[in-house]
C-alpha cells in the first residue's frame, strides 16, 4: 500500500469488489474500507457519533491540536459545533471575503515570482516554448505549492485571530508559527521508519504504548501547537484588557467568544478557555494546508488543460471589468460564486484531487451497515448489509468515491469541468451533500467549506487574472503523497520532499 499514488489500491479493490472491501491492516487487524453512497451516509450521517474517529487517532491528534472540533466526540462535539457554527454562516464569509482579496498574490507578483527555479535547462526549455506564445513574458519555474501554503497561512493567521503573519513576505522562517508549521511539514514527508510506524499505530488504542516516544515529528508537532498557545494567549488577553485593535472585531476569535457569551446559551453549554484554544489550533491546522492544497492542484490541473484555463481567465477578466465599468471594487460574494467556469472548476478539482484522501472511523457498538448497491461475497452470494462489530475500524475513502467510474462514468479520472453541467443520475441520486465527498458529509464535515471554497475561488481568480500557468517540463511526472493532506511531488525528486513546479507567465 505504500507504493503507488494514495488511494491507487483502494481504488482496484473497489472496481473488483465494490463498495464495501474488507483488508487486513499491517497489525493484522480488519479494516472495512467503503464508498458505497448509502454505507457513507449511514456512518457519516444517520449514526455519526456511533462511528466515532479510533480512540488512538483522537489522542493523538488532541495531542497535537488540543481540544478542538475536530477530535471532540458526541455530546462534547455537539456542543462545540454549536459555538463554531456561527463563524462559518454565508454572512460571517462575505465579511472575510475582502481579507481573501487583500492576500491574494497579485500585489506581490515580484515576490510571487522569480523566486523558485529549480533546474536551469528546463527554465531554457520552457523559455523557447513560451516565447512561442504571444501572452508570454517572462516566464519562470515556480514551485507553486511553496507559495499557496504560505497565502493560505497568512489568511488563516489574519481571519483566525486577527495575527499577521506575513509569510509571503518575510518567508516561512519570518514568524514563529509560520516556522513551525513549515519544520513539521517538511518533516511529515521524511517520517523515520519508526515515526510512520507511530502515526500508522496511533489508529489502534491498543498501541497508546509508543505514542508519546520525543520522537523529532512529535517534537515539531508540539512546537507548532506551543506556537499558536502562546500568539493566541496574548490575542486574549489583549481583548480581555480592551487593548485589541478594533479589526479583530469580526474574526473567528472575537466570533467564537461572542457566540459563547450568547445568552441563547446556557452556562454548561459553554466553551472553556482551553476549549476555545483548541479551536483556534485546530482552525489554523485544518484550513491551511488543506486550501493550499487543492490550490496548487487546480493550478497543475489548470496548466494541463489550456483551454479550459483560458476560458475560466476569460471569465473572471470579464466579471471584474463589468465590475469596474460600475465603479465597482473587488468582485462581492454573490459575483463569485456566481461565475459558471469558475465553480465547475471548482467542483471538479475537489472531486478529482480532495486535500483530504480517506479519514478513519470505528464502530461504537455492533451495528450493520446497509448499501445502496449489493456487492458479492466470497462464494457468491449477493450482499445487500455489512454486519459490523464493536471496534471494527472503518476506513471511509473519499478519493475512491470521488472516482468510481461505475458512479461518475467512465471518464471519472479525469480532469472535466464541464461534467458538473450533467452529473449522471447515479451521483445526482447517491444522497450525498454536494455530490462529491471533499468535505465530508453529516454533522461532522468540514465547518470550513464555505470558507474554503471562497478563498479558493478569490485566490485562484487573482492569479488566473494576474499569470498563466503551463506544465512542469517535458520530463516531469507527478505524483501524489499523503503528508496530512495529500500533495504533489515530482518522480525522481523525492528527497525534495512535496512540491508542484509549474512555468508562470505575467500576463501583460
Ligand atoms: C479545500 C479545503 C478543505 C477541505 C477539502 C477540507 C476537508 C475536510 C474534511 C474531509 C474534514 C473531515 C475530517 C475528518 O473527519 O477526518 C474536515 C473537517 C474540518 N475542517 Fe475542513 N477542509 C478544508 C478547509 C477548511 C478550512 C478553510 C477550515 C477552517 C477555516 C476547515 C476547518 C475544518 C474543521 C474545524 C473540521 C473538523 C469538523 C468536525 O469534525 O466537526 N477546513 N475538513
Amino acid at each position: 500500500m505504500q507504493k503507488g499514488n494514495p488511494g491507487d489500491i483502494q481504488m482496484e479493490w473497489t472496481e473488483k469488489y465494490g463498495g464495501a472491501v474488507v483488508y487486513r491492516g499491517l497489525a493484522g487487524n480488519e479494516r472495512l474500507l467503503i464508498s458505497d453512497p448509502r454505507a457513507l451516509m449511514y456512518v457519516l450521517h444517520q449514526r455519526c457519533y456511533a462511528f466515532p474517529k479510533p480512540s488512538g487517532a483522537r489522542s493523538a491528534l488532541s495531542n497535537l491540536l488540543g481540544e478542538g472540533v475536530l477530535t471532540t466526540e458526541g455530546d462534547v462535539h455537539k456542543r462545540q459545533r454549536k459555538i463554531v457554527n456561527p463563524t462559518f454562516t454565508q454572512s460571517a464569509i462575505r465579511d472575510f471575503l475582502p481579507l481573501f482579496w487583500r492576500h491574494s498574490p497579485h500585489e506581490l507578483s515580484p515576490a510571487y515570482i522569480n523566486d523558485e527555479t529549480i533546474n536551469q535547462n528546463d527554465v531554457k526549455l520552457l523559455d523557447d516554448k513560451m516565447k512561442m506564445n504571444d501572452q508570454a513574458t517572462v516566464p519562470s519555474i515556480v514551485d507553486v505549492l511553496h507559495w499557496t501554503s504560505r497565502t493560505t497561512l497568512d489568511v488563516i493567521g489574519e481571519s483566525a485571530f486577527s495575527y499577521k503573519l506575513n509569510s509571503l513576505q518575510r518567508g516561512e522562517n519570518g514568524d514563529v508559527i509560520a516556522d513551525s508549521f513549515n519544520k513539521m511539514m517538511t518533516h511529515v514527508g521524511q517520517l523515520t521508519l519508526l515515526e510512520r510506524a507511530q502515526l500508522h499505530f496511533e489508529q489502534f488504542s491498543i498501541f497508546d504504548g509508543i505514542r508519546p516516544l520525543p520522537t523529532s515529528f512529535n517534537k515539531r508537532a508540539r512546537a507548532c501547537y506551543d506556537a499558536v498557545e502562546s500568539v493566541a494567549q496574548k490575542m486574549l488577553k489583549d481583548r480581555r484588557e480592551g487593548t485589541a485593535p478594533p479589526e479583530t472585531e469580526k474574526d473567528v476569535l472575537e466570533r467564537v467568544l461572542r457566540a459563547n457569551e450568547d445568552s441563547s446559551v446556557k452556562q454548561s453549554q459553554r466553551l472553556m478557555p482551553h476549549e476555545i484554544m483548541g479551536q483556534l489550533t485546530t482552525l489554523i491546522l485544518a484550513g491551511h494546508e488543506t486550501t493550499s492544497t487543492a490550490l496548487t492542484w487546480v493550478l497543475y490541473q489548470l496548466a494541463m488543460h489550456p483551454s479550459i484555463q483560458e476560458s475560466v481567465r476569460k471569465e473572471i477578466l470579464e466579471a471584474q471589468q463589468i465590475n469596474e465599468q460600475e465603479g465597482k471594487d473587488d468582485l462581492s460574494y454573490e459575483e463569485l460564486h456566481a461565475l459558471p467556469m469558475l465553480n465547475n472548476v471548482t467542483n471538479e478539482v475537489m472531486r478529482l484531487n480532495p486535500p483530504v484522501h480517506s479519514t478513519n472511523r470505528e464502530a461504537a457498538e455492533d451495528d450493520i451497515i446497509p448499501l445502496k448497491y449489493p456487492i458479492k461475497g466470497e462464494h457468491g452470494q449477493t450482499i445487500d448489509q455489512i454486519p459490523v462489530r464493536k471496534g471494527q475500524a472503518i476506513i471511509v475513502h473519499i478519493a475512491t468515491y470521488n472516482r468510481r467510474k461505475d458512479l461518475w462514468g467512465p471518464d471519472a479520472d479525469q480532469f472535466r469541468p464541464d461534467r458538473w453541467e450533467n452529473l449522471p443520475l447515479k451521483i445526482l441520486q447517491s444522497g450525498v451533500p454536494g455530490h462529491s465527498l471533499s468535505f465530508l458529509a453529516g454533522p461532522r464535515n468540514c465547518v470550513g467549506q464555505k470558507f474554503a471554497l471562497t478563498e479558493f475561488k478569490a485566490i485562484l481568480s487573482t492569479l488566473l487574472a494576474t499569470f498563466s500557468f503551463a506544465p512542469p517540463p517535458e520530463t516531469t511526472k507527478v505524483d501524489s503523497k499523503q503528508v496530512i493532506v495529500t500533495r504533489p511531488r515530482i518522480r525522481g525528486m523525492e528527497s525534495q520532499g512535496t512540491q508542484m513546479p509549474l512555468c508562470v507567465t505575467p500576463l501583460q
